[in-house]
Formats: C-alpha cells, sequence, structure tokens
C-alpha cells in the first residue's frame, strides 16, 4: 500500500551539508516547513517547540559560537583546530538552521514537553523532504552550552540543531532494520 504520505515517511532520511546545493530556500517554503513544525501533537496542547532561525550572516555568527565552545569545553590534549574548523563549516554550509529549543510549561511532565517537540521535528523533516530540501537532526555537545547566545530563558533548552538546504533527494535509499524484530508481541486475545 502507498500513497504520497507514506512515500514521504519511507523516502525522508538525514541529508548533510556536503549534499546542499547553493539555491536559497524562499520564505514561502521556509513557512511551511514552521507550519509543519507546529501542526505537532501536544499533551495539553503546551505545543512546547521553539525555534531560533539562523540565516546569510547569522549563520557565520553560529558557527563561529559552536567552534568557540567546542575549544572551551574540550580539554588541550583533545582540541583539534581542523575539528574547530568543521564545526564552523557545518553552520555555515547550511542554507538555513534551525535551533530546536524545548519550552518546559510546567503543566506535564517534561518528557512530555520533549516527545511533543521531537514529533514538531519530524515533521518539519518531512515537509522538507516534500518540498526538495535537505535536513537533518544534529546534536553535538556544544548545544548544551547555547543559552546565552541564544536568549533562552531557564525553562527552555536546546536539544539540537536543524540543519537544511535544497539537495537531490533521489540518490539513495534509506537504510533501516526490519519492524518484525520491534514488535515485542502480539496480543490479540
Ligand atoms: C535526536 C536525534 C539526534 C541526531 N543527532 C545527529 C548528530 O548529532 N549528527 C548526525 O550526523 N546525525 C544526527 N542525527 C541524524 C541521524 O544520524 C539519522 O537520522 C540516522 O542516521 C538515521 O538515518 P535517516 O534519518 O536517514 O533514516 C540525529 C537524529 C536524531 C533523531
Amino acid at each position: 500500500m502507498s500513497n504520497q504520505i507514506l512515500e514521504t515517511i519511507q523516502n525522508r532520511r538525514a541529508v548533510f551539508q556536503k549534499q546542499y546545493h547553493d539555491t536559497d530556500i524562499s520564505e514561502q517554503d521556509l513557512q511551511a516547513i514552521l507550519e509543519a513544525a507546529n501542526a505537532a501533537p501536544t499533551h495539553k496542547r503546551t505545543e512546547p517547540w521553539r525555534f531560533v532561525i539562523f540565516k546569510n550572516k547569522g549563520l557565520s555568527k553560529l558557527g563561529t559560537e559552536l567552534s568557540r565552545i567546542y575549544q572551551e569545553i574540550t580539554p588541550e590534549k583533545e582540541y583539534s583546530p581542523k575539528k574547530a574548523e568543521k564545526t564552523k563549516e557545518k553552520a555555515t554550509s547550511a542554507n538555513v538552521a534551525f535551533a530546536i529549543i524545548v519550552h518546559y510549561s510546567g503543566k506535564v511532565p517534561e518528557w512530555e514537553e520533549l516527545a511533543a517537540t521531537a514529533c514538531a521535528v519530524q515533521n518539519m523533516w518531512l515537509a522538507a523532504h516534500s518540498l526538495g530540501i535537505g535536513a537533518y537532526w544534529s546534536s553535538p555537545k556544544t548545544i548544551h552550552h547555547l543559552d546565552d547566545f541564544l536568549g533562552l530563558k531557564e525553562n527552555q533548552k536546546c536539544i539540537g540543531l536543524f540543519y537544511m538546504g535544497h539537495a537531490d533527494l533521489s540518490d539513495s535509499a534509506p537504510k533501516r532494520g526490519d519492524i518484525e524484530g520491534k514488535i515485542l508481541r502480539r496480543i490479540e486475545e
């Protein structure tokens, strides 16, 4: 059985910076991706997903900050200038990046806010894919040190960066394990 939604779910995959083309993501497409996030399910309608959007020079600022944090949190013996440069490049070679933030309302358990925000990310990922935009969720250690840079409040936490760029999405099939081994039991009577 197949339809467009099922096909998009099956074909979505993590698409990285080296695959991104130079073409800009339009404001209309960005809005569609954000609206997809906003359509995620939430317990008590807390709608806990928040985003900080980086484009153009904003991406350089993000890259510089990630690289600075990498240097700050890495013991001298382990520090690699090459990794610092690569860390910066990840931001500057995306077309747009969103910082993914959970806003804890206190109205439901924290795990539910986190789960709802992850649903919002999956919605964005599917929307991006359907628009010919490659994307992935990046979660380096540096994201736990971005609070001041992002202007977060006490009840907000950055859980990753969502990098995006137009890409050829037809060049490789996603690799996934079978569902059969993930069904623990069938209880039918
Ligand atoms: C919560 C979360 C965090 C992730 N963090 C990273 C990351 O830091 N770096 C990375 O390369 N991919 C990251 N990914 C993307 C996964 O590598 C990717 O989804 C996985 O390889 C499965 O491939 P697929 O998305 O193409 O099916 C993350 C995915 C999730 C759901």
